[in-house]
């Protein structure tokens, strides 16, 4: 049984309140600058297309048939009405093809190892759609035959149908929003999804011989209770997913509007979200899955566990993945790109995104210099392996490590009193369970820019 002693629970209560970045990139997407030349985009691609670097493409679909109220996903929503009166889905395959015509032909012979298809509501496209685009992508690209091909579904607006074009096209993992079976809860999100459905799109996927069927589920909406969630894990349990991520819920009122509808009182408490992330990691290791690192849980067969234990964990925007460090080609509004040195962002909203797509380039950036590049670098190995060996990493980087970060050496002295990482002669690693419960504050530590910027940008809250 994993559990936090009296003392380990009050320190962890005292750092639960901060806000502080998930680092799935860094620099945070926030530190960016929001104009960014397209000629540095160009100058990046190009590089690409010399190097002839393995790639991942993102294609993100920003449509949603009905709003969950705790979304912080980059979404529109289309209801019956809206989509009678102006069924955006034409227009958007023709953008992104134009977007790929425009900003990615020399990429062309780039060998594609990995694609992700995210939103938004990938499904919210019909079977048609999914053809045309993955044709876009196949024309477009060199998508490789053992490419890993992932998709995220709502179960809600998934056909049949469209699980047999998704694998007759490829698709190889499939991601269910399933987020909480307790009906209660699912009332108070605006998600009703009953267990069968989900079951349904699960015994399907299988069948077509899916290899990697995988659940969301959040942590800290309303209502929930510890009982509530003993019987959304047990359910969980008897579909047997491949990963699982168990999200803390990411709650931003200021940006996210509609997550004003919640009442405080009908949260969670902190003490509570702590006792159901507790129960949800003892259940889950109780029954086969390793815990991956911050959400993340995978079977102990699965590719995540096996990278885990063989130290090729990688970490980038869409969590945790395996398959080395592949640069991404992002596409469709909001897609984030990255590669070694650079970062950059197409238009959030879908107007603006067409208008940079045929009138004009618009994108958000960032060219990482040295430091940057060595601090994302520590970042991903203290997420991805829990420890740090300071002269291995300061040769891989080309640093004196011990000197490099001699201050935030310093400052760990104090997470050490806290019992949140054990220092020894080489290096540090984080402590089991407080110190994995914790590490984005320990990350926060090597963040130069969020030290610079204070408390001006707002995150989500660590616990
Ligand atoms: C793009 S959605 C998945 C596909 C589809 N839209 C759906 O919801 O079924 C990605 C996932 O982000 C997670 N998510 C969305 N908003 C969140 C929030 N505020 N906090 C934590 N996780 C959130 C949900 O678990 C969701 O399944
Ligand atoms: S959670 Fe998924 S389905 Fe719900 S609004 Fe967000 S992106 Fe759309």
């Amino acid at each position: 049984m994993l559990a936090l002693s009296p003392e380990q629970r009050e320190i962890y209560l005292k750092y639960a309140k901060l806000s502080v970045p998930r680092h799935t990139s860094y620099p945070a997407a926030p530190f960016w600058k929001d104009e960014y030349p397209a000629e540095n985009v160009s100058k990046a691609v190009s590089e690409l297309a010399q190097g002839k670097n393995a790639l991942s493409l993102y294609v993100h679909i920003p449509y949603c048939r009905q709003l969950c109220s705790y979304c912080a996903c980059n979404k529109e929503i289309y209801g019956d009405l809206r989509l009678q009166m102006d069924d955006p889905r034409d227009r958007l395959l023709d953008n992104l093809k134009e977007e790929v015509k425009t900003f990615y032909s020399p990429l062309r012979h780039n060998p594609v190892q990995q694609i992700h298809w995210g939103g938004g509501t990938p499904t919210f496209l019909n079977p048609k759609n999914l053809e045309t685009l993955f044709e876009t992508l196949h024309k477009h690209f060199d998508v490789k035959q053992n490419a890993e091909i992932a998709i995220e579904i709502d179960p809600r607006v998934t056909t049949d149908e469209h699980l047999k074009t998704l694998r007759r096209l490829g698709f190889n993992r499939i991601s269910l929003g399933v987020q909480d079976f307790s009906e209660h809860v699912q009332k108070a999100v605006n998600r009703v999804q009953s267990y069968d459905l989900v079951r349904k799109s699960v015994e399907t996927s299988r069948s077509l011989g899916f290899s990697s069927v995988n659940f969301d589920l959040i942590y800290g909406l309303p209502f929930q209770t510890i009982r509530s969630m003993e019987e959304t894990l047990r359910l969980t349990l008897s579909l047997s997913p491949d990963r699982i991520a168990f999200y803390r819920l990411a709650m931003i009122p200021e940006m996210f509007k509609w997550q004003r509808l919640f009442k405080q009182k009908d949260l969670p408490s902190e003490e509570t979200n702590l006792e159901l992330f507790l129960l949800a990691l003892n259940v889950f290791t109780d029954n086969g899955y390793e815990f991956v690192g911050f959400d993340h849980f995978a079977k102990k067969d699965e590719a995540l566990t096996q990278a885990l234990e063989e130290k090729t964990l990688r970490r980038n925007f869409q969590g945790y993945y395996t398959g080395g460090n592949l640069p991404i080609i992002g596409l469709g509004p909001s897609a984030v790109s990255q590669t070694d040195d650079h970062y950059w962002q197409t238009p959030k909203q879908t107007r603006p995104w067409e208008k940079h797509v045929k009138e004009g380039p618009k994108f958000r950036g960032m060219e990482l210099d040295s430091d940057d590049q060595i601090r994302k670098l520590f970042l991903e190995l203290l997420y991805c392996q829990g420890s740090i060996d300071w002269t291995s990493f300061g040769d891989m980087v080309g640093v004196d490590a011990h000197s490099y970060f001699a201050s935030e050496k310093e400052a760990l002295k104090a997470f050490e009193q806290d019992g949140l990482v054990d220092i020894h002669a080489r290096g540090f690693s984080l402590t089991p369970l407080l110190g994995r419960l914790l590490s984005r504050l320990v990350g926060a530590q090597f963040d130069r820019h969020l030290r610079r910027s204070g408390s001006l940008i707002k995150f989500s809250q660590l616990g």
